[in-house]
């Protein structure tokens, strides 16, 4: 039986730092990694250019509930044995909850939730004793964030989905970690919304992608259900289990320089 990686949000960023580390076997032997974003041309270049295993670019938008009919089918006829599923497909949108505004707030639940429930039940059939699932959160699921809210609960909801999987899928030797970085330099940020606010909210600094995802899938190969990299948003997560909310939101208008703003 042939063994894959199915990784989402694979055309950019994480999930293209992913696919890199995977085909260098960072994740163990695979036969396979089956790309997918909406990019097509971006997916067949990656394909086209990885070393060491075979990359199969599957150009689906992750928003169209077809695209899970289409994966499903592939997945029946051939009947590998997903090793790895990450998914990484997601994006923010920075601003007040009005000022987002009702089709970003609904495509953000859409895409980071959603989806991610969708490719879960998709590919876990196809799962054995031994796989991994790896779901990009956010600190921004640990540390909620105000005028960025939709976008914090819904790697909340990636988060505690995570854990909660994690301890149910345990009988079947399937394990599944939620990754929880802070900013990294990538697409996420070209189309911020609120440019002001993300600005802001930056100040918390940046990490490097290719830390973040090889930490990932070392804890991920270790059982850890969790991975925080920066050891500053580790005492951050501290904080937020130990505050309360109100706290919390204070401390952060206060560094993101938003006392007494209004909605
Ligand atoms: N970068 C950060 O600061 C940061 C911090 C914490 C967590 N994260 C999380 O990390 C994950 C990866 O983000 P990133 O930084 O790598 O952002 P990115 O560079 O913008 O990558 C997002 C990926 O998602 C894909 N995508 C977007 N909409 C899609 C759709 N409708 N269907 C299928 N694929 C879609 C994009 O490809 P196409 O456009 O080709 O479809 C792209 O491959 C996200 O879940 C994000 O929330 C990011």
């Amino acid at each position: 039986m042939k063994s894959i990686a199915v990784v989402t949000g694979a055309s950019s960023g994480v999930g293209r730092e992913f696919v890199s580390q995977l085909c260098d076997h960072k994740g163990g032997p695979l036969d396979e990694i089956w790309i997918i974003a909406r990019s097509k041309d971006t997916l067949e270049e990656i394909a086209a250019s990885s070393p060491n295993v075979a990359v199969r670019p599957i150009p689906l938008d992750l928003m169209d509930d077809a695209s899970f009919a289409t994966l499903e089918q592939m997945l029946e006829d051939e009947r590998p044995c997903v090793q790895w599923l990450v998914n990484s497909a997601g994006f923010g949108v920075f601003g007040s909850y009005g000022d987002v505004g009702k089709d970003a707030n609904a495509n953000m639940i859409r895409l980071n939730c959603l989806a991610l429930v969708q490719m879960t039940s998709v590919c876990l059939p196809h799962m054995r004793p031994g796989s991994c699932i790896v779901n990009l959160a956010s600190i921004a699921g640990v540390v909620p964030q105000p005028y960025l809210a939709t976008y914090s609960a819904s790697k909340a909801f990636v988060l505690e989905l995570s854990r909660m999987l994690n301890h149910e899928l345990r009988g079947a030797g399937i394990h599944v970690i939620a990754v929880c970085p802070k900013f990294m330099r990538t697409k996420f940020l070209d189309k911020p919304g609120d440019g002001d606010a993300a600005t802001a909210m930056t100040r918390i600094g940046f990490e490097r992608v290719d830390r973040v995802v090889r930490l990932a899938l070392r804890l991920a190969v270790l059982g850890y259900p969790m991975s925080i990299s920066s050891p500053t948003m580790q005492l951050a997560a501290l904080a937020a289990k130990l505050l309360p909310r109100e706290c919390i939101f204070f401390v952060e208008d206060l560094l993101f320089g938003r006392l007494g703003k209004k909605a």
